[in-house]
């Protein structure tokens, strides 16, 4: 049945990336008839397509019932695609277990934090820690993979979809419960340890063995930050192990081809880095306008950004996943037009779907992938755009896609995306940390983190993302907005790298134990900078404090931490409350900001902290957003009038021009 394999779609396992964008989409053969897919693959190719991800919610059309497989269906899905000139992503089917498995092992479902079990009839209803569930989802990733490991039209695997959609990666099962136990037994080794570290002599919270402690949900009051803390690294690890396994079947029996998981928009539920660890790309889902709507910025600004979302939030987790995957970065599912899951699903603008494509490829992206081929009439997802309408006429992000791979034609190969001069920590456990004690409702860690990259990304900065575990070999800068909980190690490869560093309010302060260091906050960042914060206090949206800040007052918000230092200060809370006292202190290598800037104020600061650390930038960009890849510069416009872009004299442009229009995109090489 195999006809011919073009040089384009046979498996090669020696091929690296050549540094074009290869685009592609996801794909539901299960959920079309038969006589569809032929025309389906034809059309994809003859849009520019080159990648189709099936399989991840195919489980129960390969396993109907319990050990009877079905697999000629998908058998010949991949032939066509394949035959099509389409290189296959498959996807493990385990983010859907079947209804026969559920009701056979009802212990595989999930439970949520009032104890309630989360039932059968949508997605993702499985515990992590259910052992019955590890060893039915290994069972149907080895069926998988022994059959279509060595396919030849298989390039890639995804494992899963989305850990962490629908909020599934905390679960308070039973199952979970007695792996927590035997995780903190492992963590601390004696019980008196764990008390010890859980401070469990307040409140007579002492514990007698590890088989009596329990999960931190349906308390009277909050848990022990350290059984949060604790508890978010026992979900986050068996996230892990849950992917690892299922990656080693693949390595097994489809060696060569490359791994993927596909994570999400701001999810800071679980280690994005240790996960990335045992995959060979990491991918994520582009969905800006539901990111817009549930995220950070003012109804103003998002009424603003409607149909375009919010110009920094995309391009951060582009950065992020980049540094997730080490390098390499897919976009596995791009928005083509209106969603359904957010409180609203507004429509974007047209050549938004464009614009996201090539920001993708300038922020490092090799492979974009629009979900999905063709808008479903039934079921969840029915007022969910695709690249086609229900009836298989074109929608307006196949035209975009079109023109994208039009233009593509025009960009030259090999451009790699290079090394950042400016680092952002993102690090998972202090995100746990701010989660599990907030103190304040004004403290939200993700805005916060957003809002210092929106910032130097507005000044035409690019950026890197790091972990406290990365090469710090190459930046001049490194900005911690929230590194909570730093490591000895981390300290001092900092101290030994030359780069310069900005730290964040609440940096250093608290032990991995989630403890208030023994001399006080900032803990080991005292060897880079000192100082001791004496105290911290949450101050509401409706009340603000001045900070004087070169010859400038700007108002601060949020929170505000007491300083005590022998170092410059470099700005002073100047409110009738403890006047004069630090907001940001600094020596020549390190500064710390004992407060929240935004707007005006963050941007001044981060413009000063690039020019403290040489690196050079523009002024404000506005609307406008730039990037970098290899020799290729990139502009896109976010906002509602023309702009011009910082294009020298005797710029080549590739695609658009000099004066870009709204939702524009200019792609632009400079004479060396
Ligand atoms: C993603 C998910 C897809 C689809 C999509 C709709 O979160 O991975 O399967 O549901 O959202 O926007």
């Amino acid at each position: 049945m195999h006809k011919p394999l073009t040089r384009q779609n046979r498996f090669d396992a020696g091929r690296q990336t050549t540094g074009m964008l290869e685009l592609g989409v996801c794909y539901y053969p299960e959920q079309w008839p038969r006589e569809k897919w032929d025309e389906d693959a034809r059309r994809m190719v003859d849009l520019g397509l080159a990648w189709v991800r099936i399989g991840e919610f195919a489980w129960s059309h390969i396993e109907p019932q319990s050990g009877t497989f079905q697999w000629e269906w998908m058998d010949e899905a991949i032939e066509v695609l394949g035959c099509a000139g389409l290189k296959v992503i498959l996807g493990t089917p385990t983010a859907a277990p079947p209804k026969w498995l559920v009701d056979r092992y009802p212990d595989i479902l999930a439970v949520d934090a009032r104890g309630v079990v989360r039932k059968f009839g949508a997605r993702r209803h499985y515990c992590f820690s259910s052992r019955r569930y590890r060893v039915e989802a290994a069972r149907i990733t080895e069926a998988m993979v022994r059959r279509y490991g060595e396919n030849p039209f298989v390039h890639a695997w995804q494992t899963d979809n989305e850990y962490g959609d629908h909020d599934t990666i905390h679960s308070y099962s039973d199952e979970a419960k007695h792996g927590f136990r035997e995780w903190l037994a492992a963590r601390y080794g004696t019980i008196e340890e764990m008390n010890r570290a859980w401070g469990t002599q307040f409140w007579s919270m002492h514990y007698n063995g590890f088989d009596a402690v329990d999960l931190p949900n349906n308390l009277v009051e909050e848990p022990t930050p350290t059984h949060l803390v604790d508890y978010f690294r026992f979900s986050s690890d068996q996230v892990k192990s849950f992917n690892k396994a299922q990656v080693d079947i693949i390595r097994r029996h489809s060696p060569g081809r490359p791994v993927t998981h596909n994570f999400m928009n701001q999810n800071t539920d679980f280690d994005h880095y240790t996960v990335g660890e045992d995959i060979d790309i990491a991918s994520w889902d582009v969905y800006p306008l539901g990111g817009l709507i549930n995220g950070r910025l003012s109804a103003e600004d998002k009424a603003r950004y409607l149909r375009v979302g919010d110009p920094d939030q995309t391009a951060f987790n582009h950065d992020l996943y980049r540094a997730v995957g080490r390098g390499r970065v897919w976009v596995m599912e791009q928005q083509p037009g209106p969603v359904n899951w957010a409180a609203h699903n507004q429509s974007p603008a047209d050549g938004m779907v464009r614009l996201w494509t090539w920001l993708a490829y300038a922020h490092g992206v090799d492979m974009v992938s629009y979900f999905r081929w063709r808008q479903a009439p039934f079921a969840q997802e029915q007022f969910h755009a695709g690249l086609l309408l229900p009836n298989s006429e074109v929608d307006q992000g196949y035209l975009e896609v079109a023109q994208v791979a039009e233009e593509m034609m025009c960009l030259p190969e090999g451009e790699m995306r290079e090394k950042a001069e400016v680092a952002i920590l993102l690090d998972y456990e202090s995100r746990f940390a701010t989660r599990a004690l907030p103190q304040g409702q004004g403290y939200i860690a993700s805005a916060i983190a957003l809002d210092w990259y929106s910032a130097v990304a507005r000044l035409g900065v690019d950026v890197d993302f790091i972990g406290q575990h990365s090469d710090l070999s190459g930046y001049r800068l490194v900005l911690a907005p929230d590194l909570v909980i730093p490591d000895a190690s981390f300290v001092a490869r900092l101290k030994a790298s030359g780069a310069k560093a900005l730290f964040g309010p609440r940096s250093g302060s608290k032990t991995r134990d989630m403890h208030i260091p023994a001399d006080l906050p900032p803990g080991p960042l005292a060897d880079l900078i000192d100082f001791r914060v004496t105290r911290v206090e949450s101050l509401p949206e409706y009340h603000s404090e001045p900070v004087l800040y070169g010859n400038t007052s700007h108002p601060v918000t949020g929170w505000r931490e007491l300083i005590r230092t022998s170092e410059t200060v470099l700005a002073t809370f100047e409110g009738e409350h403890r006047q004069g006292m630090p907001a940001i202190i600094g020596n020549e290598r390190t500064r710390y900001v004992g407060t929240l800037p935004r707007g005006e104020f963050l941007s001044k600061l981060m413009g000063d902290t690039l020019g403290w650390a040489d690196i050079k930038s523009l002024p404000d960009l506005g609307d406008l957003r730039l990037a970098r890849r290899g020799n290729l510069h990139f502009a896109f416009n976010y906002g509602n009038a023309s702009a011009l872009v910082p294009a020298s004299a005797t710029a080549e442009f590739l695609v658009g021009g000099r004066e870009l229009a709204p939702v524009g995109v200019a792609i632009w090489t400079e004479k060396p």
